[in-house]
């Protein structure tokens, strides 16, 4: 009989499940291993409002495959103009998880972003005053800041600042992916939290190079060296509450991906639990998947558990090239390959 692992049902706290038909072929990958999931609102226009969280809600439940009970949990988009008046709307909204910043240009589809976050005080403030969480893009966009120092830069101009003047305000480094942020969260007394990609404890840069370029490795915050990826990992199985999953798992088609100009983004969906237990039992802590995946995350947002259980099986688990998507095709993580887990179904 192989090992089996029983886990309470998880939650993503970092999704990103686009749109039409995209979304459809992508979500019951999640629905599939998560109960409830922090979905990203950097569509093309971004989903500023509470009025257009609701309609991209109601999207993402038609998609869903019947019988799943799959809560997706609405992320507003920040932007220099969003009135205080939105954030009470998001405040006495129960499926809005929070509200988040991309820097302007930062990642994917930012451009919408925050130039100066100065001109966010007012809704700052409310957000903090509500409990209204923030989900950060931890990067600056200054060209003159390094890639990789992008994230460590963030935190001493902005994040650090910012956690001074609104120590009441949550705030999720999101993806965090340098010993710097983590540093930073674990620095904080309160209110200050973390996820954690799969591919950021799974992986360092040199799978951006591994034989070649590797544009299915390339995701914002971009890998980095590898003590920032076992600090990364040593935080994720510590069994610290202020760690928890988000796997940033972000879908786009092949095409776009393997171009002059690839955009930067790995889907993990497909196997996203088993890949986080892949990284937890070569760390050692299998048993401390369950409170990462299941229940920090919950702690830290004030929602409840939840009821029901994952299983896993310990078995290698093949990988498939791509997944279709209408004429075009997403190339998953581990594309070829396969997992030491799999999912039981
Ligand atoms: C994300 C996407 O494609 O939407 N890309 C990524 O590399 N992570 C955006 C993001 O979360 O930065
Ligand atoms: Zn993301």
């Amino acid at each position: 009989m192989p090992i089996t692992l029983t886990l309470p049902r998880p939650d993503d706290w970092h999704l990103h499940l686009r749109d039409g038909a995209m979304l459809r072929a992508v979500v019951g990958d999640s629905a599939a291993r998560f109960a409830r999931a922090g979905v990203m609102p950097n569509l093309v226009p971004p989903v500023t409002t509470v009025g257009k969280a609701a309609a991209y809600r109601e999207r993402i439940l038609a998609a869903l495959p019947p019988g799943t009970g799959f809560q997706p949990l609405m992320i507003l988009y920040l932007t220099e103009d969003t009135p205080v008046a939105e954030i009470h709307r998001a405040a006495e909204t129960p499926w809005v998880l929070g509200v988040k910043l991309y820097p302007a240009g930062a990642t994917t589809h930012s451009s919408a972003g925050v130039r100066d976050l100065d001109r966010c005080q007012a809704v700052l403030e409310a957000m903090a005053e509500h409990g209204v969480p923030l989900l950060v893009h931890g990067e600056v966009t200054d060209p003159e800041v390094d890639v990789f120092d992008r994230e460590a830069v963030f935190i001493d101009r902005t994040l650090a600042p910012l956690r001074q003047r609104l120590p009441e305000l949550k705030i999720v480094l999101e993806h965090v992916t340098t010993a710097e942020g983590i540093a930073f969260v674990r620095s904080q007394e309160k209110n200050t939290a973390a996820t954690i990609t799969p591919q950021h404890i799974l992986m360092n840069r040199n799978a951006l190079f591994q034989g070649g370029l590797r544009p299915h490795h390339y995701c914002l915050p971009v890998l980095k060296r590898e003590h920032h990826r076992r600090a990364v990992l040593e935080a994720a199985v510590s069994g610290d509450p202020r760690f928890f999953l988000g796997t940033d798992s972000a879908p786009h088609p092949r095409s776009a991906k393997e171009s002059a100009c690839g955009c930067a983004g790995i889907y993990s969906a497909h196997a996203a639990l088993e890949l986080y237990a892949e990284a937890f039992e070569d760390a050692g802590a299998l048993d401390r998947l369950a409170d990462f995946a299941a229940r920090f995350g919950a702690d830290f947002y004030g929602l409840p558990h939840n009821t029901g259980t994952v299983t896993l099986v310990k078995e290698p688990h093949p990988i498939p090239e791509s997944i279709p998507v209408g004429d075009e095709s997403i190339v998953p993580l581990r594309a070829g390959s396969e997992t030491s887990w799999r999912l039981k179904v």
